[in-house]
This record gives C-alpha cells, structure tokens and sequence, in this order.
C-alpha cells in the first residue's frame, strides 16, 4: 500500500477552493435543471443510488475523483482482490471477496490458490446446512434440531444476526435462532431457559477460539447441555465450531468434523461469508446463502471493474469523504425503511468504526485530518419520533443513508406505501427545510396572531440543506441484501485507503481487553486494592463491599 497523505494532493487543494467556493450554495440550487437527478444516481441491477441530494455540483464530483485516483484507489483495489497482504500491521491479505468469488478463477496468497479450500468449506457447509434444514441432523434422542443458538461476539455474531434478521422471510419456519454474545451472565441464562437440550444445535463463533466471552459462553452452554444430557458424547451431535483455530477447539471437545474453518485473512468483521455464515444457511437454506454470496460478488465486479464515476462503493466513499473532511460532519446514519434490517446499522457500526477508527497513518505518524465518521442509526419511522429532530433542527451536520425496498415481504393494506411516503418525505424536507417566509405565511393563513407569529414562528423552521443519499432496493433478498453489504464494505475500504490509514487491524480494542484480564483475580478475595490510579481502586473496593449485599 502506498502512503499518501491525502491533503497532500492537488485534488485535496482543489476541493478546499471549491468547498469555499460553494459555501453559499444549497442543495435545492444544484436542482435548477432537469437532468440533475440522472446524473447523480447510478441504476446498478435492482438498486437505485441516487447521491443528487449532497452538496456536490459536477466539479466537485469530478475532484472527488481525482482525489481517488490521486490516492491510487485503482491500485489498492486491484492488491485486495488479488491477495496482496494490505492488512499490513498483521502481514495478513484481506480475501472476504474470494469467500464469494462465483467465477472460478484463482485467488493467490503466498503462492497457494485459496479456491479449493473455500470450496471445500463451502461444500462441508451446503452438507451440514442441508440436513440441519432439512430436519435430518438428529440430538442425540434421535429428535431433529429446532433450534440454534449461535455463541460468538463482534464480527463472529452481528453478521449472522443482522443477515438472519433481515432474511427472517426466507427462514425455515421451524427453527428458532438466537445468538448469545454478552459475556454477562444474563445472555446465556435467558437463552437456555428458552431451548431444549434434546433439539438444540450450539455453532461455537470465533476466529481465534480464544476471545473471553465466546469461551466463557461456550463453556457453560456445554455444561449445561452435558448436566442435561448426562453423556459427554452427545455434544458431538449438539455442537459445531466456526474458527480459524483447530487446536482450541479440538481442547474445546469438539469433534474436528464438526469443525468448519475459514483463515486468518478473514477479518472478523468481514466474515459473514465465510464459515461465520453456517448458522445463516441453515436457517434460510444453502441455496439463499449461495445467492447472499451471488450478490456481494455482484456488487465486487462492479466495483472492481466501473469507472469512478459510476462506482457506487467509490461514489459513496468520496462522498463522505467530503462531508467528514470539507463539511465538518463527524457522524453519518444508517436508516433503513424495513423493520427486517433493524440491525444493520449496529452492523456497520462495527464494520466501519473498528475499521476506520484510527488516528495513525500507514507511515505511523498521527493523521492530521478527520477519519472514521461515528456510524449509527435505527429503522425509519421509529427514528422519526427519537432522534431526527437533531437531524433536522440540530447543531450537528449528520449525512444520512436513506434505504428502503419497493416491495415489502409483507404488503398489509397501505403500511408499505405508508412507509415509502416518509422515506421519500425525509430526504425532501432534509434539502429543503422551510423557510421562515413559509412558517410565517402559514401561521398568517391559519390565522395566529402576529405577537405569536413572531415568538414562534423561528422554532419551527427548517435551514434544510442537509444531505442525504437514497438508496432504493427492489426487494430485500439474499442477492440484493448481499450487494448492499459488499457495496459498504468496499465504501469502507476506499475510505481507509484515501485517509491513508491500515482499516483491517483493531489494535483499539486491545488495551482494554488486557487491563480486564489484570483486574479480574484481582476482584476475587476480600483484599483491598491499591494497585490502579484512585477512581479505579475505589471502584473496585465500592464493588468488593458492595456485592457483600
Ligand atoms: O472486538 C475485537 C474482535 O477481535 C473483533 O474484531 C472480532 O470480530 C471479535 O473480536 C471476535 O473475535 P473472535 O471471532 O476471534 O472471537
């Protein structure tokens, strides 16, 4: 990877010109002519992106692109897909599109084409997953499996949550699926109360088999099964592992068959597609997680081979790339019109955070520029009535993604159309705001006072000119929900490359998860603790006496 400091390039100094040049325009102005929308929206299979509503005029566009290509994005793409090892920092190559590459060709790490081993895996899964779905993987009273629990955390959970979330019409009615994460206690109890150990399948998630949550669940959730079942044996037909690790999780006890594996230049947090994905394609079926896979390799072709300019993963990159670091917002939201995809903002919360919350450059110096945006976000309407009255009205600029599908896996009545009316209503009255002309006319005609007129009238308007992209599915589906995914990862990836930052390590998460190990004998025994700084000994000793009840 090459390191380029981004505000070093021409294209970066043009935007800053333009930036000031067009401070004083809005959104609505760069509607004056008919073409607008045609020009800034690009029809990809059944998606519509349409990015008109940005404060973007062609030029800026044109430089954002320059500013890609400047930072050799062509490159770097072209280093991921072929197995370069761009995750620098781990000396690891970054290959969750060869999990779903459909067209056969070879995938070289070190020499080794990874194909026949993806396709292996894949197989071993399409077996399993066929017989779990189809009712045949017997517990061991011979009763077929009904529920699944998955234990994992991070990119070993959300993946599978949100991706069974969204598909839920596409599941298999007769199973349950639940996901333990949490290492608090809670988690894992109120999920055993709920399954029944005769008919319940465990998936053990974890690339490294080692992280303390994963383990500490999986622990208890095999002694709760083997204080039920009374036969250690059985836990070969009642637990699976997902890993990276064989010797973990032969230690574990699980039977190495019941092992599916997938390899270290799988980041975590890329790894739904991989054998993460087990527990997705036995409840919607080994052919709907094909498709899921169909449709991210889709969405990679496109972004491999388009041009810039009609690329939606690079457009949305550089989009944001201008609103971080030439309109100064530091979060962006995610709000999908579909009650199916309620987790797909906390899903890219980690995809885009733990990838692009860095502050080091790929040199190792401190960057001298903003990166990774604070993703959030909560299905519309919901989000309507909490938080967009900041969006609307408050201090923060916040871009958002609108998503919604055409059609609805459950057309009641008018509530799809409902629904529509405020997706397409949102993005319109974020643009265009109200002005206090408007506010005051309407006041005036629905006959208040001009006293009141005067102290209320600046409460209820709107500056507007806030941006928004659209992006419009035909349906939510294996195929499409799998473009949509590979459309923001690579967004992810174009964005880390330009702000010159490694976005496949998380070095972050680290230092906590070592100080915890260091606390937790020490909150054990009755002794007090003087080892930390005061806030943190005092806690702990408050909690010591505490729990004395
Ligand atoms: O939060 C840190 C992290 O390493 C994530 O990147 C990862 O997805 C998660 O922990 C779980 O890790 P593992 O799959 O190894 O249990």
């Amino acid at each position: 990877m090459n390191a380029i400091n981004p505000t070093t390039t021409p294209a970066w100094s043009r935007l800053l010109e333009l930036v000031e040049k067009h401070k004083n325009h809005s959104i609505a102005s760069h509607f004056d002519y008919p073409g607008r929308f045609e020009e800034f929206s690009i029809h990809f299979e059944d998606i519509l992106v349409d990015f008109s509503k940005n404060r973007i005029s062609d030029g800026i566009l044109h430089a954002l692109m320059d500013l890609a290509r400047e930072t050799n994005i062509r490159k770097a793409i072209e280093d991921m897909f072929t197995g370069v090892p761009i995750n620098q920092t781990e000396n690891r190559a970054v290959l969750h599109t060869a999990l779903r590459n459909r067209n056969g060709h070879s995938v070289y790490v070190d020499g080794k084409d990874v194909m026949p081993d993806i396709k292996a895996v894949l197989e071993q899964m399409k077996t399993f997953a066929n017989l779990v779905h189809g009712g045949r993987w017997l517990g061991y009273t011979g009763r077929p499996i009904t529920s699944l629990v998955n234990i994992g955390i991070g990119g070993s959970d959300l993946g599978p949550v949100m991706v069974t979330e969204a598909l839920k019409p596409f599941q298999n009615p007769k199973f349950d699926i639940y996901f333990v994460s949490n290492v608090d206690g809670t988690h894992i109890a109120e999920t055993l109360k709920k399954v029944d150990p005769e008919t319940t399948l465990f998936f053990i998630a974890s690339k490294t088999f080692t992280t303390q949550e994963t383990m500490t669940n999986a622990h208890t959730a095999r002694e709760w099964f083997i204080g039920k079942a009374k036969d250690e044996a059985a836990v070969a037909k009642h637990f699976v592992a997902l890993s990276t690790n064989a010797k973990s999780v032969e230690a574990f006890g699980i039977d190495p068959a019941n092992m599916f594996a997938f390899w270290d230049w799988v980041g975590g947090r890329y790894s739904l597609w991989s054998a993460i994905g087990l527990p997705i394609a036995c409840v919607i079926g080994f052919d709907n997680f094909e498709k899921l896979l169909d449709g991210a390799h889709s969405m990679d072709e496109h972004f491999r081979h388009s041009a810039f300019e009609r690329n939606i993963p690079v457009v949305l990159a550089m989009i944001g790339i201008w609103n971080t670091n030439f309109l100064g917002a530091n979060s962006e939201a995610i709000l999908p019109y579909d009650q199916y995809m309620h987790r797909f903002a906390a899903y890219f919360q980690q995809g885009n955070m733990e990838s692009n919350g860095k502050y080091v450059t790929r040199e190792g110096k401190k960057v001298n520029y903003s990166t990774g945006p604070i993703i959030w976000g909560e299905p519309g309407t919901n989000g309507q009535h909490a938080f967009y009255q900041l969006i609307h009205q408050g201090t923060h600029l916040i871009p958002c993604d609108f998503i919604a599908p055409a059609i609805s896996h459950n057309p009641i009545g008018d509530h799809h159309m409902k629904l529509l009316s405020n997706f397409f209503a949102q993005t319109e009255a974020l643009m265009n705001g109200k002005s206090l002309e408007e506010v005051t006319a309407e006041m005036r005609k629905s006959g208040k006072s001009e006293e009141e007129i005067e102290k209320i009238a600046p409460h209820r308007v709107f500056e507007g000119n806030r941006p928004t992209n659209s992006i419009l599915l035909k349906e939510i589906n294996p195929y499409t929900l799998g473009q949509l995914i590979a459309m923001y990862e690579h967004k992810i990836f174009v964005q880390g490359v330009v702000w010159n930052i490694f976005s496949f390590d998380q070095w972050g998460v680290e230092l906590g998860k070592v100080l915890a190990n260091g606390i937790l004998p020490e909150l054990a025994g009755e002794n007090e603790i003087t080892s930390h700084d005061s806030s943190t000994n005092g806690l702990i000793n408050a909690y010591k006496q505490m729990r004395k009840g």
